[in-house]
Formats: structure tokens, sequence, C-alpha cells
């Protein structure tokens, strides 16, 4: 025995993963991008429209973003050059901390590589103090959306919590979530409701306002409170009227919000936005942000140009292009004979297919007429819910929505799918 049966064994992991047909490794490379007001992908020298990104409202290839990334990196460089509490930190990083807080109605702001690493570091936190001598300990229960991001099972899983401190409310159901709070209340001293804002999969969001009606009756009976924590990474940038995401869609706030710079903000790493008392620990006790570089200055320049331009003339127009085109391809879709996995207001339009082998047929013969989309399939939705998932940008232009309409329809006949 040695090192080359532990490879073997990896290699039968692969080809079982590989069997099952839920490979990720194989990913399309894309070379650049058409510079144009709608760009397209480049590979292989050919164009491609993407139907299958969440830069909801095309900041990714924005003049300004783009400007203040190079204009920030001349000055400070590429790199962080070190963590946070070293020498890490960047005027920018307050900055883009300070717009975060007050775009979310905040009091303070922090910002992380990425959004998995912020949901790791913050659950974990304010499940469990950091250490021993803690004055925060590990005294409460997790609720958890039973369809919620693997980066917050994997926040409550680093927690290491006894079974009994974890439960789960059936999806997108308050009453779920209200018999577990009243079934615990005399065994625990605070509680965390954890949910995404919009889940991804297929377009839903959480109603905020139904779980903050809960949330805020049983605030008064735990000790410590229930605290409702929410990643709207898919909301941030591409919901509401303004943007703001789930909140404003359902007219209710978070206590702590978490979300991403790299999908409706065009830029990249994740952040989290609540009470100064929240911030304040958790810059003490976060170990994703304390051990770990932040973003790179220019990233956080990009990120703090987008934060700015949503709440001028140029971002509530994105936003309504993103709402105007979204509602023509759903009534076009529709108009052609698709049906949709579930009712989505959201920029995720998952169109319903059942068949695993279509549904894979349908999103290679659109990538072969030069569209990307993605295919859900079994294990990652039930059998026979297999699904396409589009998503609406707003720098998609009408011909690029005619021509997604076009092929899909004659795709969609040529497998019988309408
Ligand atoms: C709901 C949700 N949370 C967290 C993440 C992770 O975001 P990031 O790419 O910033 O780590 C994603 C991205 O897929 C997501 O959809």
């Amino acid at each position: 025995m040695s090192r080359r049966d532990f490879f073997k064994v990896l290699e039968k992991e692969v080809a079982r993963i590989d069997e099952a047909s839920v490979t990720k490794r194989k990913e399309h490379l894309i070379e650049g991008f058409t510079q144009e007001a709608s760009p397209k992908a480049l590979i292989n020298g050919k164009t491609y429209r993407i139907f299958n990104s969440n830069d909801y409202l095309g900041l990714r290839h924005h003049r300004k973003l783009k400007k203040a990334e190079h204009q920030m990196t001349e000055l400070c460089g590429t790199g962080p050059g070190a963590v946070r509490f070293i020498s890490g930190s960047f005027k920018v990083h307050r900055d883009l901390e300070k717009a975060l807080a007050n775009f979310h109605g905040q009091e303070d702001a922090m910002v992380f590589s990425s959004a998995f690493a912020t949901n790791l570091a913050v659950l974990f936190s304010l499940i469990k103090g950091q250490s021993k001598d803690s004055l925060l300990q590990s005294e409460a229960l997790v609720i958890s959306d039973e369809l919620n991001h693997r980066s917050i099972i994997d926040g409550i899983r680093v927690a290491n919590l006894a079974s009994e401190q974890k439960a789960i409310f059936k999806h997108l159901d308050p009453k779920s979530l209200e018999e577990i709070l009243a079934k615990n209340s005399k065994k625990f001293k605070r509680a965390l409701v954890v949910t995404d804002g919009v889940f991804s999969m297929l377009g839903e969001y959480q109603n905020l306002k139904k779980l903050r009606t809960i949330i805020n009756r049983y605030d008064k009976i735990y000790p410590e409170g229930v605290l409702l924590v929410v990643d709207d990474c898919h909301g941030v940038g591409a919901f509401g009227k303004t943007g703001r995401g789930t909140e404003e869609v359902s007219g209710a706030k978070a206590d702590v919000m978490i979300s991403t710079l790299g999908k409706g903000l065009g830029a990249d790493g994740g952040y989290v936005a609540g009470k100064q008392a929240i911030i304040d620990y958790l810059r003490e006790s976060a170990a994703t942000y304390i051990y770990s570089n932040s973003i790179s200055p220019g990233t956080a320049a990009a990120a703090l140009a987008a934060v700015k331009l949503i709440d001028t003339e140029t971002g509530a127009k994105l936003l309504r292009n993103l709402e105007n085109n979204l509602a023509y391809v759903k009534k076009e879709l529709l108009a052609l004979g698709f049906q949709f996995a579930a009712e989505s207001i959201h920029p995720i339009q998952a169109i319903l297919i059942g068949d695993t082998a279509k549904t894979k047929a349908l999103t290679q013969k659109m990538f072969e007429r030069g569209f990307m989309l993605t295919n859900i399939n079994y294990p990652v939705v039930p059998k026979g819910k297999d699904e396409i998932r589009v998503q609406i940008s707003a720098s998609h232009n009408k011909a690029d929505l005619k021509a997604f309409l076009k092929n899909i329809k004659e795709v969609g006949k040529e497998l019988e799918i309408i």
C-alpha cells in the first residue's frame, strides 16, 4: 500500500461522479468578450450569448467599474499584500463597507474574499464563541430553510453542533419555522433563523415579512432573542425597484445581511452588514476575515463604483431594463408552450423539462447555436424535475432576446419539449 493506492481511490471517485453525470470540472473557457453594449463571450473564436450568468445588471463590463478598478490598481497595486489586521486594510475597503452599510440601511458592514467565506465565518461566529474563554458559548438553536445554499449548510456544519441544536424548516414555510421556534423556546438561550433571500435553483424568494412577524414574537421569548440572517446573493443588484433585493421585495429587514459583490454588483467578494455590535464582534472573531486576504483594492474600488452607480439614474435604468427583459422573455416562453418549474418574479427562470437526457440535449444544442445555458438535473433537483435555468440580464438587448427565443423554440420543437 502507498499513496499511489490513494490516488487510485481518487480516480475511482471521479469516475463514479462522471458516471452519475454530475461532473462539474469540464467548464467552457471564456477567452474574452466582444466589445459592445451587450457583450458576448468568446470561446474558440466563436461568440456566445450568455443566459447563465449572475451579472444581472451587466455591471462587470461597465466602464465606470473598469475605470475605478484600473485607477485603484495603479494607486495601490494588484493585491492586498497581507490580511486586514496586518497591513491589508485599505481606505477603499472601509469606503466600500460604509457604502454597503448605507445601501442596506445598516450600521456597519465588513468585506470578505467571497460570500461563501462570509457565511462560513459569520454563522460559526454567531453560533459559537471562538475560544473557551469566549462569553459566547454554543447555546444557540439554528433553524435553516431546507433548500439553503451550500455555504450556509457548511457554515452550520463547521460549528459542529449537537443534533438537537440544528433544525430545518420546510422550504418557504413560515408555519414550519414557527413550530420549531415554539417547540424549543425553553431549551435555548437564542435562536438564529438562516435563509437564502432568493433560491438560485428556481428563482423563488423567501417572504421575509412573514418570517419577521414570527421572529419578532419569539424574540421576546428566547432570553437572548431570535436573529434573522439572510443570504441575499441573488437578490442584491437584481431584485426590487432599487436593487436592494429580497428585503425590498418582501418589505422586511434582516438582522444580519450577507451578500456577494460578485453577482449583481459586477465585482468579486462577499460582505455582511448589520448592527455595530454584530460587526465589531465579527471583526474580532470571523476567521475567514481575520486570517485570509480580503479582495484586492482594485476589486473593492469596482464594487464601490457599483454600489454608487445603482443609486443613480443609470442604475435605475438598468434595473428597469432588467425588469422589462424579464417580463418579455417570460411572456414569450409561456406563449411558445414552455412551462416553468416554479413561479418566479426574479431574473432566474427555470424551464421545466422533466427528462434528464432532453435537458442535456437542449443545453448542448443551444450551445452549438451560440447560447450558454445551464441544465439542472437529478439529483440536484428531484427525479422528473430536470430544468433549464435561464438567467436574464439588463445587458441583453432585444436582438439577444429575440435570437434566444427563436433558437429555443426550434430546439424545443426538435426535442418535442413544446
Ligand atoms: C445563495 C448563495 N450564497 C453564497 C454564494 C457564494 O457566493 P460567492 O461566489 O461570493 O462566494 C452563492 C453563489 O453561488 C449563492 O448563490
